[in-house]
């Protein structure tokens, strides 16, 4: 499974927001997408996930043309998403905010429940099952009853991800999902984040906390002004003078990020520099 963009343009009206961006993403990666605001990040992640449309070139997951699909299509073909402003159902408990995920997945099963009840009842049990694993892992649990619109902002985001993931994305995209958290919250995402990258599902994630990103991808790409800057390892990234001029700062900001990051891949027993599988 690979994600591929081929030569991947997309303009509003005279603005070129994206502008021939050609890249691919591996199965069993965290791959990280940074760039000024304006840089067009978040207009890559609304295309592969069927929110915007192509001007020109393609999104391809293996042999299926993304592009070419409607929005409810790309989800069904394993694309999960969270947005740089958060979207919950707030009236809706937490756990009910992962359940309505599995109505959709579940679809065929739904006529044998009707016509057999405690067949009904026993899906139900495992279905709420599997969400209390999911609000376990992002720490939610014991909040699994509240309203999800009374939640603090920095678990609104964690319940985010988690609702993305239980429908069990082959693509997760995640934009800024360190924004307005604390420094302690944003350590704890990039804990969990670690701990989500496995063999069959590619994690693409758009932020700004360098921090994070230098910590948990293995691959980087970096956007300027709508075109593909660099793109590299963690530390390829730190050392490209164009990315230092363009978006980094000064050797004094970068020296900080590397050390920052070294230190939490360390904690967090990740190697430096990990190339994927
Ligand atoms: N829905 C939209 N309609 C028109 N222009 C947009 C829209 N979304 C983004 N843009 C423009 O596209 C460019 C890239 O924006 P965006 O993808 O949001 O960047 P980033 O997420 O990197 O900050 C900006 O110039 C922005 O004004
Ligand atoms: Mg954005």
């Amino acid at each position: 499974m690979t994600l591929v963009f081929d030569n991947l343009t997309k303009r509003y009206g005279a603005n070129t927001a994206i502008d021939g961006v050609s890249t691919r993403f591996e199965p069993g990666t965290i791959h990280g997408i940074i760039g000024p605001n304006g840089a067009g990040k978040s207009t890559l992640i609304n295309m592969t996930a069927g929110s915007y449309s192509v001007t020109e070139g393609s999104i391809r997951l293996d042999d299926r043309q993304l592009d070419r699909m409607k929005k409810y299509q790309v989800a069904n073909a394993g694309i999960g998403r969270t947005y740089q402003n958060i979207r919950l159902f707030d009236q809706m408990s937490v756990l009910e905010n992962l359940e309505v995920c599995f109505y959709d997945r579940a679809k065929s099963g739904i006529v044998g429940e009707v016509l057999w009840p405690p067949m009904a009842r026993r899906r139900a049990a495992e279905r709420r099952a599997i969400c209390m694993e999911y609000l376990t892992f992002f720490g939610l649990e014991h909040m699994a009853d509240r309203e999800a619109g009374s939640l603090p902002y920095g678990r609104q985001r964690m319940l985010e991800i988690a609702r993305a993931l239980a429908q069990d994305p082959k693509v997760l995209l995640l934009d800024e999902p360190a924004a307005g958290l604390n420094h302690q919250e944003t350590a704890e995402l990039t804990e969990r984040l670690a701990a989500l990258r496995a063999p069959g599902r590619i994690i693409i994630v758009v932020e700004h906390d360098m921090d994070l990103v230098m910590t948990v991808c293995d691959r980087i790409t970096v956007l300027h002004h709508g075109k593909l800057l660099f793109e590299g390892t963690p530390a390829e990234v730190q050392a490209s003078h164009d990315v230092q001029i363009a978006y980094l700062g000064t050797e004094h900001d970068i020296e900080d990020i590397r050390t920052a990051a070294q230190d939490r891949r360390a904690r967090l027993g990740l190697r430096t520099g990990r190339h994927p599988q």
